[in-house]
């Protein structure tokens, strides 16, 4: 059973619910034969080269996410999760459709993006922090508690090519969430992280919720997206199939 499309009834919109995101007809289209990095596809793109076999990641997505809302995005692996996290954060340009921002977007869609490994942690603060729009002076006036945050101090002066999984994914957090951002989005971050630190995420991620920060957050742990979010949008290749309740789009998802 093909589960309907549930969208938020217009009476729920009261005026102050301001639109922060709103993805309008989004279409992303990969080819499944070529070589998949983007650097070829924008090369064969500018060749006006015809790609064989292709695919849509994104199927005309709509989605709307209103200010202080915290809206989950699942679906199976490839079903175009972060392909959309990516059309928002402005990574992936889409190739129909639109997508509408209001504010500042930062996150963690890839963990390393935006890092470079021959920089240590320290250096990578100020680089990471520059390309999420902050100033010299506002990283440092916030780099004692970025640190802090990511309590991984004794290494701040080390190459962060010499870093665990979780050591990155500390500061690339770290430096994120400091950043205040209007729009955050986190793609299945807290996965590589150990216990104690997924604990003080989402005790972070809860912060900004209770400051009305607007966040889409990608998982595969539905019960800690189920309470965690305010509405859940399941994606199936590519197209948007359930977008409401949390408990019920967990139940859309495991029905399928
Ligand atoms: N740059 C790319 N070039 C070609 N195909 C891509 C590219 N990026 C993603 N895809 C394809 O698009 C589809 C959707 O990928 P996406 O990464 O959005 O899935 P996902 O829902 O995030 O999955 P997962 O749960 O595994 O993280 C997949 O089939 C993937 O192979
Ligand atoms: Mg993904």
């Amino acid at each position: 059973m093909s589960p309907a499309l549930h969208d938020v009834p217009e009476s729920a919109a009261v005026p102050t619910e301001r639109e922060m995101v709103r993805i309008e007809n989004v279409s992303k289209q990969f080819s499944l034969r070529h070589n998949r990095r983007l650097k070829e596809l924008v090369f064969s793109a500018l060749q006006k080269k015809k790609l064989a076999d292709t695919f849509m990641a994104l199927d005309d997505v709509n989605l709307t996410v209103r200010a202080g809302e915290t809206v989950g995005l699942i679906g199976f692996n490839g079903s175009g999760k972060s392909t959309l996290l990516k059309t928002i954060s402005g990574v992936l340009f889409p190739d129909t459709g639109r997508v509408m921002l209001r504010g500042r977007v930062a996150g963690l869609i890839e963990v390393g993006a935006g890092f470079h490994p021959d920089l240590s942690g320290r250096e990578n603060v100020y680089l990471n922090g520059a390309i999420l729009g902050m100033t010299r002076e506002q990283i440092d006036a916030k780099f004692d508690d970025i640190v802090a945050f990511s309590e991984i101090e004794e290494f701040i002066d080390t190459d962060v090519k010499y870093y665990s999984s979780g050591m990155f994914l500390r500061l690339a957090f770290s430096v994120a969430v400091h950043t205040e951002p209007d729009i955050f989005l986190v793609d299945e971050i807290l996965s590589v992280g150990d216990e104690p630190f997924q604990a003080k995420c989402l005790a972070r991620i809860r912060e900004l919720q209770e400051a009305g920060r607007t966040m889409v957050v990608v998982s595969h742990e539905l019960d800690m997206l189920e309470r965690l979010c305010t509405r859940i949008v399941v994606l199936r290749k590519g197209k948007v199939v359930f977008d409401g309740e949390p408990a019920e789009a967990i139940r859309v998802l495991r029905a399928s």
